[in-house]
């Protein structure tokens, strides 16, 4: 049986950035204008007037101060309240496959790795931009990569299902170098009209490449152990989907877009995330004390702090437990990666730690890695 391990990642950062200022400014001239145009029923009582948002709010209820972003000009215009990314012709590359492309590149450089060496690509990401062809199919093809290629959702944790599954892959001999991309374009799913959530997300690309440790470069990571739980849960839905295209779009259709039960998920998934990391922490025979990092999904720093309290019997350095949500805010299934790519040139050899994820579903997943010699 072959032995898989992690040869690199790559990180693709939007060249668009959004502060809570901006997004709050834009969201509460929004809300004035929605107020504006039903003045009569608001004074009537029929309906209730939208209430501004707050940058302190967001601040101190997530962790997020500022997100990328690949169109910012949509997203803060009162009027439109949406990314506009023009169509492309299907003699184009998807802007979905182009954004995992650019930080699938950047990890097969760090790996000295040439495409045709690649034999499978994963496209594990939470909102696919059409059914098909699948968007791993075009990865391949621009990347130049032989084998086999395809798409997987597993919302927020579909980095460490993708990791599991690669390293299954390369386990039973169905391929050498799996590359496993993460593009992520959030913004396109969020209701920037929802006071509760338009603050959540980030748009960025993550690519993970996961192969035969006799064929990796002889500095990667070791992985110790992968474990994945699903439950499920209706606190976290987007309905939108080819069945239900005929229906109304953006703010007429919130269902179509993220929604939450934000109290809910955070009560219910901090325990179930705790829970899993020390079992998995137990079965392999690790010690909390031997656990140099956690690189944690990054949905919110306040449920970071918590779980990784719960782990380490103490509250976490940021050390211990890096956040990129101040930056990057939620990014969904690449959150967890960016933290491992950007946090992770610091370990020596035999240094222990740990990718988890968690999110819709409800799914989790955890990754236990060590630093080759
Ligand atoms: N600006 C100002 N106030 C706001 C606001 C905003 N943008 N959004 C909500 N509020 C208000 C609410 O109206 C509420 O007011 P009230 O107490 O007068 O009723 C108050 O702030 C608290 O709202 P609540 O929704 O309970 O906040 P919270 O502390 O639960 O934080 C989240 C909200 C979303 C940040 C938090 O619940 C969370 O991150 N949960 C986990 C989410 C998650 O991981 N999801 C996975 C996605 S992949």
């Amino acid at each position: 049986m072959k032995t898989p391990v992690i040869s690199a990642t790559g990180l693709w950062t939007p060249p668009h950035s959004i502060s809570n200022a901006e997004l709050v400014e834009s969201y509460n001239q929004w809300a004035d204008n929605w107020n504006l145009e039903r003045e009569a029923d608001i004074a009537s009582g029929a309906i209730e007037p939208k209430t501004h948002s707050s940058v302190e709010f967001i601040e101190k209820a997530s962790g997020i101060k500022s997100r990328y972003v690949i169109n910012k000009s949509g997203v803060l215009d009162p009027d439109i309240m949406a990314p506009r990314i023009a169509e492309r012709p299907n003699d184009k590359i998807s802007v979905l496959a182009e954004i995992a492309v650019n930080a699938a590149r950047q990890a097969l450089d760090r790996a000295g790795r040439k495409p045709e060496d690649i034999d499978a690509v994963i496209c594990a990401a939470s909102n696919m931009q059409r059914a098909y062809p699948a968007m791993a199919i075009e990865v391949q093809e621009a990347l130049g990569c032989s084998g086999f290629a395809f798409d997987m959702n597993v919302a927020c944790s579909s980095a460490t299902f993708g990791i599991q599954t690669a390293a299954d892959f390369v386990r039973s001999g169905s391929a050498r170098s799996v590359l496993m991309v993460n593009p992520e374009i959030c913004s396109g799913h969020l209701n920037f009209t929802d006071r509760d959530s338009h603050f959540i997300f980030g748009d960025v690309a993550t690519a993970v490449l996961v192969e035969d440790k006799d064929f990796a470069p002889a500095e990667h990571w070791n992985i110790l152990g992968t474990k994945l739980k699903t439950s499920f849960s209706n606190n976290i839905r987007n309905n939108f989907g080819f069945l239900n295209r005929a229906a109304p779009e953006g703010i007429d259709a919130p269902d179509k877009l993220f929604k939450q039960e934000g109290r809910k998920v955070f009560k219910e998934v901090v325990p179930m995330v705790a829970e899993m990391i020390n079992t998995h922490m137990d079965e392999l025979g690790l010690d909390k004390d031997g656990l140099r990092r956690m690189w944690l999904h990054q949905a919110n720093a306040n449920m970071n702090r918590l779980i990784s309290s719960r782990v380490l019997g103490r509250e976490a350095s940021d050390d211990e437990s890096p956040t990129v949500l101040d930056t990057y805010a939620n990014t969904s299934s690449a959150g967890s990666i960016i933290a491992f790519h950007k946090h992770s040139d610091d370990f020596k050899a035999g240094d222990k730690g740990l990718i988890c994820s968690f999110g819709a579903g409800y799914s989790a997943g955890t990754v236990f890695v060590e630093k080759s010699a």
